[in-house]
């Protein structure tokens, strides 16, 4: 089967750092037999804003519709354009249109990357956020009433339908049963949010019900946030809401030394639509234009992708996953002995930096 790739790089070094991921994702290609084919689009941008008026062609989604995933840089350039309008106008109609339900993100410290909390070392920290991705506290339903006057006020509501909570729970507790520790932690605040979080709880045992094997470990999200930072080390899966779940993807790459590093895969674990995978980050217009960008997040998104493929891939499966552990430790030897940029420190380019990582790849 061929593999057909969307490639947005969107603004910024959006574009720089996509020129290193198809580097390596060719490179891996290559060597493990996979058969990508990429198809690069100069939409979903700004300067296509200033140009047309939109974000993106009124027709994006037929356009999009048949790909096998979308391969993210990032949007955004607060000059041309403000934030919410080029963020609602792309990426955020990509993950709603496409039901890209599940937020993934690995969160891991890396030998040779500074880690912000004291003694720890690499293998202390290893665990993948889950957040849900469509629904819970981040809806339009609300409104204000009373506006400009005493009685002012704003309601703004939550939901968690039994569909949405069920398969975001499933895709955690499938995730936590394939790993070693087999291990999940569920976020919640069943004691302060009275209704929907004890929901979010009742449903969380009676999917465990279904996964014996899994190690469940229901936490509120306030300790939970301090565990982050005190004992890494507890956490393999952790699974929660879209709220809690944005905060912890953010918290986790922070307690491991740089969202600079930090990949995520936005997934439709159907494949009904395409998923898509993007760096953390975003476009870093302070350092744009000057091939100086860490590219380790759009690559490491990259072999999220790998994997992504791979489970569906039948008798070409374990190409796949060789594919994907192989951008990983070539990852893991940069990292160690450089080249580095200068955000870990060194003085190497975008490229050098993506070069690298390709030719470890490509040489194993
Ligand atoms: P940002 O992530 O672009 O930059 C934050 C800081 O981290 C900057 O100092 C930047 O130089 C640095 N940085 C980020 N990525 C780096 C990399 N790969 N290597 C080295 N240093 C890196 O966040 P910021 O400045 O808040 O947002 C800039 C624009 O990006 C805005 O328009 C924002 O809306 C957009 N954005 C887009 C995202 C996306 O497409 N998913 C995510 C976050 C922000
Ligand atoms: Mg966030």
């Amino acid at each position: 089967k061929t593999y057909r790739i969307a490639a947005i790089p969107g603004d910024g070094i959006g574009n720089e750092v996509m020129t290193e991921g198809l580097k390596v994702m060719r490179a891996a290609a290559a060597r493990f037999d996979i058969d990508l084919d990429f198809v690069s689009f100069d939409w979903a941008n700004c300067d296509y804003f200033l140009k047309t008026g939109s974000m993106m062609p009124a027709n994006w989604k037929d356009l999009l519709t048949g790909f096998d995933s979308i391969y993210f840089g990032a949007v955004g350039w607060p000059d041309k354009v403000p934030d919410h309008i080029s963020l609602w106008g792309s990426l955020l109609k990509f993950r709603r249109e496409f039901d890209q339900y599940i937020n993934l993100r690995p969160v891991r410290l890396f030998e040779g990357v500074p880690c912000p909390l004291a003694h720890k070392k690499p293998g202390d920290i290893d665990f993948i956020v889950v957040r849900e991705n469509t629904e819970g506290e981040y809806t339009s339903l609300g409104g204000k009433m009373f506006e400009d006057t005493d009685r002012e006020f704003v309601i703004q509501e939550s939901i968690f339908s039994r569909i949405g909570t069920d398969r975001v729970l499933k895709f955690a507790f499938e995730l936590a049963q394939s790993r070693a520790r087999r291990r999940l932690t569920v976020a919640t605040k069943s004691n302060g949010i009275a209704i929907s979080m004890p929901y979010w709880d009742e449903r969380a045992h009676a999917m465990g019900e279904r996964f014996p094997e899994v190690a469940v470990d229901l936490q509120h999200i306030d300790i939970l946030a301090a565990r982050f930072v005190l004992q890494p080390d507890r956490f393999d899966v952790v699974v929660a809401s879209n709220l809690f779940g944005d905060i912890l993807s953010d918290l986790g790459p922070a307690c491991a030394g740089t969202i600079g590093l930090a990949p995520s895969a936005n997934l439709n674990p159907e494949r009904l639509f395409p998923s898509l995978f993007e760096p953390v980050h975003g476009s870093a217009p302070d350092i744009s234009g000057r091939n100086i960008a860490n590219p380790i997040a759009m690559i490491w998104s990259g072999a999220l992708m790998l994997n992504f493929f791979g489970e569906t891939a039948g008798h070409q499966r374990k190409n796949f996953r060789e594919a994907h552990d192989a951008v990983l430790l070539a990852i893991e030897q940069v990292l160690r002995n450089g080249p580095r940029t200068p955000d870990l420190g060194g003085a190497a380019s975008t490229s050098d930096m993506g070069d690298a990582i390709a030719r470890l790849v490509s040489d194993g």
